[in-house]
């Protein structure tokens, strides 16, 4: 459901109303729906230029592959689903001018809840400044034009590390999710794809068939949302949450045909019992969510022991401790992936939320010295770092202060908890398996802090 706000000014007089007063007049944004279509309408690949065009011809064939509509030059006034900018033979920023200048007219023709993707190479490994000008123009380029659009339409950028092309499958999991409704409140966001590693879906409805899933805080909130999306993905669910939620979990498990474990996270062999439970019940363990998290908010100058080590025991101490165990277990998939919930907060900082910050900073920092480590055995793990989601935990925070905080993104509304479950889903499927140590915000581009 989106807030009452945004549905108000959808429609009839509200719509009237908010355009005369200069309102924000959020989109309702277009969101996954197994059968419909990926995109809402052909899908417009545009190469680097400079006759280096081999990257944008062999994407352009998989993604006719895929029963898309392609197209390499755009029709006059015909409304398109998506945009495909393949800027990887960038080595000048002056080259960008080719194809940036000619997809530019078309932005006016973007269907509802349309997307813009670039897909360029991370300027870390440029050879020469020249080259690495070239690239992070694209950072700069991708992140304003996601301010610029309209009607729910989003523009996200991947990013390709030496060990990836074009057509490598993740290159094409993250375009195939950054096109798709799954993505519909992740904006002004890049993905890098380090390696070939991963695997495409052969039915991009169930990426995660077979796989056995924990995830932690499931009771309610924007875990019980992860357990749904990746039973729908297909997985097999084991729900963790705290004794004293333990009805709001059997609900939950009961609903994804899955099996409840009443755990503390913060409990010294949290990490063994979850690894038996799921090795017992369901005979293996190969994705790990690690949402569970909580606030104690106080300014630092009020701030108090108990607030602190309980957020920072929860948030990241657990699970550093939980991967520890998962690292030093025989009975885990050969190649698990794991998914951490951080914050903008942790990035970005937040009044009054030191604590939490530090923890969720905490997450990110584990999760990039942690990938190193997975990488030697093909797994994977990643962060997602939701914005302001509509949740118990933000519909506690005062109407004023979390009416603003709700529109100060680029797509003028609060994400739905589904929406981070979307960015989790993917990133445990095989289709990520060539992404790594990555954060994925889900903030619709908040607009404030980094
Ligand atoms: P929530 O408070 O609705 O749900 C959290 C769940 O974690 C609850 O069911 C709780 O019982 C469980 N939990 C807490 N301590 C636990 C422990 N020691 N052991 C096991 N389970 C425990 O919170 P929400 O909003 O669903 O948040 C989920 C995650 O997303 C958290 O990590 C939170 O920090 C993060 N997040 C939420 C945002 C939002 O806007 N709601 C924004 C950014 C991050």
């Amino acid at each position: 459901m989106t807030d009452k706000y945004t549905q108000f000014v959808s429609h009839g007089i509200g719509k009237d109303l908010a355009k005369k007063l200069g309102l924000p007049q959020p989109a309702v944004l277009r969101r996954y729906k197994e059968g419909e279509p990926l995109v809402p309408g052909p899908v417009l690949v545009l190469g680097s230029g400079n006759g280096r065009t081999a990257g944008s011809d062999d994407l352009a064939a998989a993604l006719a592959g895929w029963g898309l509509d392609v197209r390499r030059s755009a029709l006059p006034k015909e409304k398109l689903g998506a945009i495909v900018l393949v800027l990887d033979a960038v080595e000048h920023p002056e080259e960008l001018a080719g194809p940036v200048l000619t997809a530019a007219p078309s932005l006016r023709d973007l269907a509802p809840g349309a997307r813009v993707v670039t897909i360029s190479r991370t300027s870390a490994s440029a050879a020469t400044p020249a080259v690495a000008a070239g690239r992070q123009g694209v950072d700069g380029l991708l992140r304003s034009l996601a301010k610029e659009l309209r009607a729910g339409a989003t523009a996200n950028g991947i990013l390709l590390g030496d060990g990836a092309g074009t057509t490598s499958p993740s290159t094409l999991g993250a375009l195939r999710f950054f096109l798709s409704g799954r993505s519909a409140f992740v904006d002004g966001q890049f993905l890098t794809v380090t390696s070939g590693a991963g695997q495409l879906s052969a039915d991009p409805d169930k990426p995660l068939a077979g796989k056995v899933a924990v995830v932690t805080g499931a009771a309610r909130g924007i875990g019980a949302a992860i357990a749904r999306t990746l039973h729908r993905d297909g997985a097999r669910l084991v729900v963790v949450d705290i004794p004293a939620a333990g009805d709001h979990l059997a609900a939950v498990a009961n609903e994804v045909h899955g099996t409840a474990l009443q755990l503390d996270i913060t409990a010294g062999d949290a990490g063994r019992r979850i690894i038996d439970h799921a090795v017992e019940r369901h005979g293996a363990l190969d994705i790990v969510i690690h949402n569970a998290g909580i606030t104690r908010d106080k300014l630092l100058a009020n701030m108090d022991e108990g607030r602190w080590n309980s957020v920072i025991g929860v948030n990241i101490a657990s699970q550093l401790r939980i991967n520890e165990a998962l690292l030093g277990a025989d009975q885990l998939h050969k190649t698990p992936r794991i998914v951490s919930v951080a914050s903008t907060s942790g990035i970005a900082g937040n009044r009054g939320q030191t604590n939490y910050a530090a923890s969720k900073g905490g997450v990110i920092g584990m999760v990039r010295a942690t990938a190193p480590l997975l990488a030697e055995r093909g797994s994977s793990i990643n962060a997602v770092a939701p914005g302001f989601i509509e949740t118990d935990m933000t519909a506690r925070i005062p109407f004023a202060t979390r009416e603003v905080a709700r529109r100060l993104n680029s797509l003028q509304q609060g994400g739905l908890p589904g929406d981070v479950a979307e960015a989790i889903a993917f990133l445990a499927s095989d289709e990520a398996g060539g992404i790594t140590g990555e954060v994925l915000r889900v903030c619709g581009q908040n607009l404030v802090g980094a």
